[in-house]
């Protein structure tokens, strides 16, 4: 037996060394050319075909529609926001970035720099939101105007939203689901539930709460922050607002400090049934089903459960499909109905609030009228911009509207009699808002330039946008 000078032992090591050393740089050449993040999601239609392909078929949920269409009060509601000039109800992820781009709210910059919205309103609509926070950090990604993302963020809701794309676990099948937004973890952390201490059903939920939230946009930068600091109803994140003195705008007409309600599905769901007994939005949204060869795997159609009701509902459920879907269309009739008189009480009010206005009222006079129509809005907006709390919190829905109800008569209440201090008792008519076009006109917008502005837009830079990120293969076709 030989024994090993330490000579040799250096030379040994040296060359095992030599070779760790190799392989290290084969490996980090290879981890340099794979993204951490891979926004495209033609990359994984391969491998995980069923995921992908159910996935794809989003793109059946397409119609376009609702909104301010079948709604016009809104666009009183909304003066002065861009909501009002284009709102309309949601269709499938696969359309994301299709209706960010046209819809009206985000104009025609077109120059990076050119306004009206911020880089954040980009967040909820691509995996390549996660990537380039991931490539550049939070700050970077949020800086300047939406314009600027145009080239950069093409790939709709996809896999590297919901799932850690570069994982070994991902690559074998595996759900892999992770955080694609920091903050979001961030305000899990804030309500006592950080992601990665998560049960796997809590993780469910939670990839869905990274843009199925309330959120606002916070300091110089307009970055997404949640308001849930005091916790996740509306009367605590009215708290919250009322303490940091937030508004997203000045009503045009009453001139009140409004807030905006986003989509807070993930919040009035928690505080439903379902929610406390921990029925995910997989169980219903994203359900286990067989492929042709009998081989399980989970829906990725995200839509109406009712459509897959087998899969969904009677997983758990006895009634029929015919029973529940009763119970539910009932539901939403009764939040339907509650909803359109909000919204007729919070139009005249803030008619009036605008003729308390012209015939000189003080702003120490029409503080608390103000205060009382904030509150009203914020509260009917956080139930109905819930889209489905007629299914996920009903009780929620309708108690929220109660209250929004009541606050938007006592708004009127405390006009009416301002209004008679200054010698108006009549009654404050309103213009005609029958239709979405004459409730526009009554505020004066110029709709026919914004739809111009709008086509010229698409047709040059969104086109421009597109064969940028094709070119630099940003973008797959399929
Ligand atoms: C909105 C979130 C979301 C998106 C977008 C998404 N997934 Fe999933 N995916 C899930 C959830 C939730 C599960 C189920 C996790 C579980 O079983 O706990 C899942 C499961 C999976 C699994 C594990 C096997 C299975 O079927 O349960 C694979 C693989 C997968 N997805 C691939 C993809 C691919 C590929 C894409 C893009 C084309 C994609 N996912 C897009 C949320 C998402
Ligand atoms: C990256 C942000 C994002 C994530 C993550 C996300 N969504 Fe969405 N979701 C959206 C947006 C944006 C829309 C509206 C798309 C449109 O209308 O163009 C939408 C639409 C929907 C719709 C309406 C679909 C239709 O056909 O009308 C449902 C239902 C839905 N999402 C459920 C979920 C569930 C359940 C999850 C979690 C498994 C989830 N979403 C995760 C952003 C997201
Ligand atoms: C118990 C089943 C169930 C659970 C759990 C559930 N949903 Fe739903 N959701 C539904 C049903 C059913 C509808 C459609 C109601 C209808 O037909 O009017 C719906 C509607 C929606 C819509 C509105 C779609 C549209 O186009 O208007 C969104 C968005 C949504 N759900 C997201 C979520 C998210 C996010 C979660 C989890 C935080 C969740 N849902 C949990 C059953 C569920
Ligand atoms: C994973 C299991 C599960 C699934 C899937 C599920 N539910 Fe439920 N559902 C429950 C539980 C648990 C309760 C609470 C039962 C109780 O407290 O007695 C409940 C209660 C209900 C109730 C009665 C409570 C109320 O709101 O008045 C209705 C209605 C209902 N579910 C409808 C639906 C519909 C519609 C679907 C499909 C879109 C669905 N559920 C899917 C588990 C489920």
């Amino acid at each position: 037996m030989g024994v090993l000078t330490v000579g040799k032992i250096k030379a040994k090591l040296s060359a095992s060394l030599l070779i760790l050393f190799a392989s290290l740089l084969v490996g980090n050449t290879a981890l340099a050319n794979k993204p951490n993040v891979e926004a495209r999601n033609e990359v994984f239609a391969k491998d995980h075909a069923d995921q992908y392909d159910s996935w794809r078929a989003t793109s059946e949920s397409n119609k376009l529609g609702g909104g301010l269409d079948e709604y016009p009060d809104m666009v009183i509601l909304w003066a002065g926001y861009p909501f009002a000039k284009d709102y309309k109800k949601a269709r499938g992820h696969f359309y994301a970035i299709t209706d960010v781009r046209e819809t009206l709210r985000t104009a025609a910059p077109m120059k990076d720099t050119d306004g009206p919205l911020p880089m954040a309103c980009w967040s909820c609509k691509s995996p390549d939101v996660a990537r380039l926070i991931d490539e550049g950090g939070e700050d970077k990604y949020f800086e300047g105007m939406w314009s600027r993302g145009g080239a950069q963020i093409v790939n709709p809701i996809g896999c590297a939203d919901c799932h850690d794309t570069a994982s070994k676990d991902f690559a074998e099948g595996k759900p892999a689901l992770y955080m694609s937004r920091p903050y979001t973890a961030r305000a899990l952390e804030v309500i006592g539930k950080p992601f990665d201490k998560a049960s796997h059903l809590d993780q469910q939920s939670m990839v869905c709460s990274n843009c199925h939230v309330e959120y606002h946009f916070d300091g110089k930068n307009k970055a997404v922050k949640f308001p849930w600091d005091k916790g996740m109803t509306v009367e605590k994140m009215e708290e919250y607002y009322d303490n940091i003195a937030f508004s997203d705008w000045t009503h045009l007409l009453s001139k009140t400090p409004m807030l905006k309600a986003q989509h807070p599905e993930y919040e009035t769901w928690s505080q439903g049934i379902h929610g406390k007994n921990n029925v995910t939005c997989i169980d219903c949204h994203m359900p286990k089903v067989q492929n042709a060869e009998g081989k399980l795997y989970t829906d990725h159609k995200i839509g109406n459960p009712f459509n897959r009701f087998n899969d969904t509902c009677a997983s758990c459920h006895t009634q029929t499909k015919e029973q529940l879907q009763d119970i539910v269309a009932t539901r939403k009739e009764a939040v339907r109905e509650l909803k359109k008189k909000t919204e007729a009480q919070l139009v005249h009010a803030h008619f009036e609030a605008k003729a308390a206005w012209d015939a000189g009222a003080t702003e120490e006079e029409m503080k608390p009228i103000l205060m009382d129509i904030r509150h009203a809005q914020w509260r009917w907006d956080y139930a109905i911009a819930s889209h489905g709390i007629h299914m996920h919190a009903p009780e929620v829905g309708l108690k929220i509207l109660g209250t929004a109800l009541d606050k938007a008569a006592d708004a009127r209440t405390k006009l009416a009699r301002l209004l008679a201090t200054k010698g108006i008792t009549h009654e404050i008519a309103l213009p005609d808002l029958s239709t979405k076009a004459n409730a526009q006109k009554a505020l004066g917008m110029d709709m026919q330039k914004l739809e111009s502005d709008k086509q010229e837009f698409l047709k040059t830079r969104v086109a421009e946008w597109d064969a940028n990120a094709k070119k630099e293969e940003r973008l797959l076709s399929k």
